[in-house]
């Protein structure tokens, strides 16, 4: 005799066609067989050499016709980083807010004038724990704005706004996401950074500024987010994104490190360039984040028992040493979320980890092989 209670949701189950896993949804994390099923979904697009330097590095408009501003379009994403949140309003880089580390390089140096190092450092490290390297696509965000879990399954695609991987705690404009809302503009956030330009710049934002601001989200964070984390590879992003103000979003005909904080506002908020604005006056490589941490020199740690808890966690890649960083990417972080990849996979892995190191070679380190050579 057949049980039909059995029956029923086997033949149900047999019907319905396996669900898509999502092009632009990171691998990262995956057990096995979820990988396994992942990926007979998925084509395998090799991803391109990433872009050189440019050609003409000065300042230039880049608010131009070719680039007009549009409001994001009902299903388009975006997420925490303001700065590619722009590009994505500007059509440097694809609206939909669905791109690749070859894209966001380029965009980030037409755009914003980042030098071709850093953009490919932040890229990968982001693109290797964030993005699906089997597509070859990045989603610039994508988790809905609300407390309390995501609802479970691969349709739920953070890209970008993945927690504690490069989104992370004690950032500018946005909560912890223990709070929530750690993906949008929170006003009251902002006019701190308001406040503190005031207290410390003269009414500007600059390198003063981000010292003590930095200082201040992070003891926020200490003694009210039981959950705070600030090791690598967050570290690495927060310091980036205390500089990115100075370095990209002044005006390169000003080129003066003065930042102000309404200007910083069309950026962090409306995703928008100001009308009429030229990017830095030449490649910027973002070492100017060193001087931030030396306004208030602070250990990578946690909070290890709830608020007030912090602790350094000497096993943290360290912000001073960015091969450190980069060998602590690639061989804890990555390592951990893709223990044991095979086939595409791994080839895909090994492609975009020797992408990764070639931002870091003019600087001497050592090329690191987790999955071997
Ligand atoms: C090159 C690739 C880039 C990647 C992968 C990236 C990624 C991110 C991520 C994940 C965050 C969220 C961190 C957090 O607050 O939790 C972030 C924040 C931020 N990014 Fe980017 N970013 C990139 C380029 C840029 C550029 C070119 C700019 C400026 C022109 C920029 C400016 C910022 C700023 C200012 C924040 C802080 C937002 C806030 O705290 O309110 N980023 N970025």
């Amino acid at each position: 005799m057949f049980d039909l209670e059995y029956l029923i949701p086997l033949a149900l189950a047999l019907s319905v066609p396996a669900r898509a896993f999502p092009a632009h949804a990171s691998l990262a994390g995956l057990r096995t067989e979820e990988w396994n099923k992942a990926l007979a979904t998925l084509k395998y697009t090799p991803p391109p050499p990433p872009p050189g330097p440019l050609e003409c590095s000065g300042t230039k408009l880049v608010n131009d016709a070719d680039h007009p501003f549009m409001d994001p379009q009902p299903g388009d994403i975006r997420g925490p980083c303001s700065g590619l949140n722009t590009l994505a309003s500007h059509g440097y880089i694809n609206r939909t807010g669905i791109t690749s580390c070859s894209e966001i390089i380029t965009a980030a140096m037409e755009g914003f004038n980042m030098e071709n190092n850093l953009a490919r450092f932040t890229c990968y490290a982001a693109f290797l724990v964030d993005g699906n390297v089997i597509t070859d696509k990045l989603s610039i965000g994508g988790k809905s704005d609300k407390t309390g879990p995501d609802p479970p399954g691969p349709a739920t695609v953070a890209g970008l706004s993945t927690h504690n991987l490069f989104e992370g705690d004690t950032s500018m404009t946005r909560a912890d996401a223990y709070f929530g809302g750690d993906n949008n503009f929170n006003e009251t956030l902002f006019q701190e950074f308001v406040e503190y330009s005031n207290r410390y710049g003269g009414g500007k934002y600059n390198l003063t500024v981000a010292g003590e601001y930095r200082f201040k989200r992070i003891q926020d964070s200490i003694a009210t987010n039981p959950t705070f984390s600030f090791v690598a590879p967050r570290l690495f992003s927060a310091y980036s994104e205390s500089v990115n103000p100075i370095n990209f979003w002044v005006d390169g005909r000003q080129d003066d490190g003065q930042l102000d904080p309404e200007v910083a506002r069309s950026f962090f908020e409306k995703m928008r360039f100001p009308d009429d604005f030229h990017r830095a006056a030449r490649p910027m490589n973002g070492e100017n984040e060193l001087e931030v941490l030396a306004a208030h020199p602070i250990e990578p740690g946690s909070n290890i028992n709830g608020v007030n808890t912090y602790t350094p966690d000497p096993t943290s890649g360290k912000l001073a040493d960015k091969c450190t960083l980069y060998e602590n990417h690639v061989n804890r972080t990555v390592r951990s979320l893709y223990p044991d990849p095979t086939g595409d996979l791994l080839d895909a892995l090994k492609i975009n980890m020797h992408y990764f190191y070639t931002s870091v070679q003019h600087r001497g380190c050592k090329e690191i092989f987790p999955y071997g050579q």
